[in-house]
């Protein structure tokens, strides 16, 4: 399943996790991790867990939980709680290297034993720049990393507590200054180079969709696909702004068909302009998203 549209729900938010079920997003995060109130951590692992096995049909939405960092003790707890629910997968913050991430497949592997789920079922998802280390360590993702993750964001809000900024972005241009924009990129790249879905980062300003629909083309014009939301009505935009649109589609099938009937040549030109293997490999990306994208319909 291709996920578009990832919603942050409170797992302790009897209301907003209603109101997720009804959502668009392609998957739900429910968080036991900052939105949640230290006083609060017991009940939203068993609303998180009772969320979950009661909401077992994953076909048009996913269920992932967002668990505690591995530097707390709670992170192992909210998984020991909310496994017997089978989320799809897990996203795991403030992570320092992909040690971390291997560290999470572990337990995932010992936890799926316990509830006899089936092995390498959970899913991980890691937002890779909360810590000034992470910066760092980007090529350890490619050595070795479990092959449970299938998806990598950045963040640039707990980076920028941990660089002891004062703010993250210009305040004359309201862009993220240079350490978040190399977040951004180191992100993208070890996503690519190892074969995971990246995917954009949170819009905050959750009141301004025209905002967050400009950000989303952006992300996808550089290489993004899908973004993380925090409010409900951002799911729709961000669901339309990762799916191709009708010209983008008829235009990839364009490019496809003059190459089918170009057998054995490299380069072939249409209206006028030259196409080659990239083109072609862009092509065969929309119609492949596409399919999926029906598929979940
Ligand atoms: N998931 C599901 N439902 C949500 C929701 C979410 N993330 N955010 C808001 N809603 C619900 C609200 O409960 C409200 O429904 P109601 O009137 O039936 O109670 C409706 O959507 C409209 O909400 P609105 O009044 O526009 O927003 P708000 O002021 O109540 O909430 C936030 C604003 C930012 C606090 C809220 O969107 C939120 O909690 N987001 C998630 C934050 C989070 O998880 N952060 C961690 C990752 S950074
Ligand atoms: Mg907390």
């Amino acid at each position: 399943m291709i996920i578009r549209s990832w919603l942050f729900v409170p797992g302790d938010s009897e209301r907003k996790l209603a109101k997720g079920r009804d959502n668009p997003a392609d998957a739900l995060i429910l968080d036991l991790e900052d939105s949640v109130s230290d006083d609060r951590q017991e009940i939203a692992r068993e609303m998180t867990r009772d969320y979950l096995l009661a909401h077992t049909d994953r076909s048009k939405q996913q269920l992932w939980v967002r668990v505690n960092p591995l530097d707390t003790d709670l992170s192992l707890p909210d998984l020991a709680a909310v496994m017997p629910g089978a989320p799809d997968g897990v996203l795991l913050p403030k992570v320092y290297s992909a040690a971390d991430v291997n560290t999470m497949a572990n337990y995932l592997s010992a936890l799926e034993a316990r509830e006899g789920l089936p092995l390498g079922s959970t899913k991980i998802h890691c937002v890779a720049t909360e810590t000034a280390a992470s910066l760092l360590t980007f090529h350890t993702y490619l050595d070795n990393v479990s092959d449970r993750l299938s998806a990598m964001t950045w963040g640039g809000e707990d980076l920028a507590a941990a660089l002891g900024a004062s703010d993250n972005r210009n305040p004359a241009t309201g862009e993220y200054d240079d350490p978040y924009l190399m977040a951004k990129s180191l992100c993208l790249s070890t996503a690519r180079a190892i074969d995971v879905q990246p995917v954009g980062v949170v819009y905050v300003d959750f009141r301004d969709l025209e905002g967050l629909e400009k950000d989303c083309l952006r992300d996808r014009r550089a290489g993004f696909f899908g973004k993380i939301a925090i409010h409900p009505a951002q799911s729709e935009i961000i669901n339309r702004a990762f799916t191709p649109s009708d010209e983008e589609v008829a235009h990839a099938q364009r490019v496809i068909d003059v190459f089918e009937q170009n057998p054995g040549l490299g380069t072939v030109g249409l209206d006028g302009k030259m196409l080659d293997m990239p083109h072609l490999k862009q092509a065969r990306n929309v119609m492949a998203v596409m399919e999926q994208i029906k598929g979940m319909q």
